[in-house]
């Protein structure tokens, strides 16, 4: 497993509040690109599920959304959570997407900071527009880490994003890939591209929290790495920690490229 940040229970509560902080930019690129009521639609790495509900209720009854991720006991979680809550036209599946093989089935996929962390990712992009039926669309989410905003700067926020970026390059990823995206659609020969940015940001709520949530779920890769030891690490988290609690300073999420397009049909 290549994947740096901690995954499991407390990754999907971490996912929750990028949920919070994301979704509602995420429904509305969903909106643009085309979503409507009916579709067979994929969640690819879902993680806990928050934009497969939100898929759900766009599409309505009449459609369906499958989410997969690679974190066995994060599908677990959402199955559980699923069968609680009856509801019938969503399904989640344990899948490693590098060997997903599906062909001319969605009518949507969408991917939210799944491709930034795979070695692979045009390969990944072809597994998935592969999966689409003939006119479908791809939605595909993933950030350009250098275009974070805080503000004052801090030492241990660029400290944050410089650990972060190599540990997901060390990893095989690509922390810049965002900004990618568009040319990488047109390399696979999808039309009607469309590309907006999203960048949620504030001085308190859900954006404010991202960083020193992830920077916790990113330590035992860092450890791992050898990118710092546990006192450098601890220094720079309550550095991170005091910024993240003063309501003078202003922090967004990661510069996130939302870009779809088009199966030819
Ligand atoms: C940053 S999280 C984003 C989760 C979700 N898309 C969201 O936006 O809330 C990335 C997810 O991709 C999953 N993932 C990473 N590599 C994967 C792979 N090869 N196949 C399936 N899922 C993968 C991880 O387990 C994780 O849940």
């Amino acid at each position: 497993m290549n994947y740096a940040i901690d995954g499991g229970e407390t990754g999907k509560s971490r996912l929750n509040v990028l949920g919070q902080a994301m979704n509602e930019y995420s429904v509305n690129a969903l909106r643009k690109a085309g979503i409507r009521t009916g579709f067979k639609c994929l969640d690819a790495g879902c993680g806990g599920g928050m934009m497969t509900y939100e898929m759900a209720n766009l599409v309505g009854v009449s459609g369906q959304v499958t989410g997969v991720d690679f974190d066995e006991e994060i599908i677990k979680l959402n199955k559980r959570e699923l069968s609680d809550l009856q509801i019938q036209h969503i399904s989640f599946q344990h899948t490693d997407i590098q060997t997903f093989n599906v062909e001319d089935e969605f009518d949507l996929i969408f991917a939210r900071y799944l491709l930034s962390h795979l070695s692979n990712t045009k390969n990944v992009l072809s597994i998935l527009v592969k999966a689409l039926r003939p006119g479908g669309i791809i939605l595909v989410e993933d950030v350009q880490f250098s275009g974070h905003i805080c503000e004052p700067a801090s030492e241990a926020f660029d400290a944050y994003l410089k650990w972060y970026s190599r540990v997901v390059e060390l990893r095989g990823g690509d922390a810049e890939l965002g900004a990618r995206l568009p040319e990488m659609f047109v390399e696979a020969g999808l039309s009607h591209i469309g590309v907006q940015i999203a960048q949620p940001i504030g001085l308190t709520g859900p954006p404010k929290q991202m960083s020193l949530l992830t920077l916790d779920k990113i330590k035992i890769a860092l450890l791992e790495s050898k990118l710092t030891d546990e006192s450098e690490f601890a220094k720079v988290r309550s550095q991170l920690e005091s910024i993240t609690h003063d309501v003078h300073t202003l922090m967004s999420i990661p510069r996130t490229f939302q870009v779809w397009g088009r199966k030819k049909a």
